[in-house]
């Protein structure tokens, strides 16, 4: 099978997915999109209120936010892998329970598996937190950690991981905004040393 057929076979799973209550709440479940090739591979939190009604990963002001970000360091969303946490909405927007968090992030682990990404991009605490777990790196919070790069094995994988803010804090913080920018150029830089773009 293809890497695009393997995606699809867990988006498959991922939409019939009835492991946690958010099965009930849910208007579409967001497996996460983009190119099963991609060496780099973005990972939120969850899906909010657009996500949910469209079925695809940051579509609303954040996802827009994070278009902008992507045309910086010369990617288009076709271009990269972005997926999330949970694959489903909570209600009301709040934070994913520890419970959802384990049901869920095996889908993850699979898309990581087979997407074999060079760099794991994480936004925000939730995915930083969950990858950081994985590979045994103590997580002091994503302002201690972003823009800096932890080389890791994750899966049987030598990869980079490079924390950042989730792209909702530019929303209500001018000063996340701007990390978020400086984070990117530094992420562009890398890419760049590493012949990745
Ligand atoms: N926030 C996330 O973490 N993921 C999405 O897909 C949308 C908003």
């Amino acid at each position: 099978m293809s890497r695009k057929e393997l995606l699809d076979a867990i988006a498959a799973e991922i939409l019939a997915c009835r492991k946690c209550e958010l099965w009930k709440t849910r208007k579409n479940a967001v497996p996460g999109e983009g190119s099963p090739n991609s060496q780099i591979m973005f990972i939120g939190e969850a899906p909010g209120y657009w996500e949910d009604i469209k079925g695809k990963p940051f579509v609303g002001a954040a996802g827009k936010f994070l278009d902008t970000l992507l045309s910086e360091i010369g990617f288009s969303r076709e271009t990269v892998f972005i997926g999330n946490i949970l694959k489903c909405r909570p209600p009301r927007n709040r934070e994913p329970l520890p419970d959802e968090i384990q049901k869920c992030t095996p889908y993850l682990d699979s898309q990581i598996r087979i997407i074999q990404p060079k760099i794991i991009v994480t936004l925000g605490n939730y995915s930083t937190n969950y990858i950081f777990s994985k590979v045994m790196l103590p997580f002091n919070g994503i302002t201690q950690t972003h823009g800096k790069f932890y080389d890791a094995s994750i899966l049987d994988m030598r990869i980079t991981i490079f924390p950042t803010f989730h792209p909702a804090a530019s929303l209500y913080s001018a000063r996340y905004k701007e990390q978020l920018i400086r984070d990117f150029h530094k992420l562009k830089r890398e890419l760049k040393e590493k012949g990745l773009i």
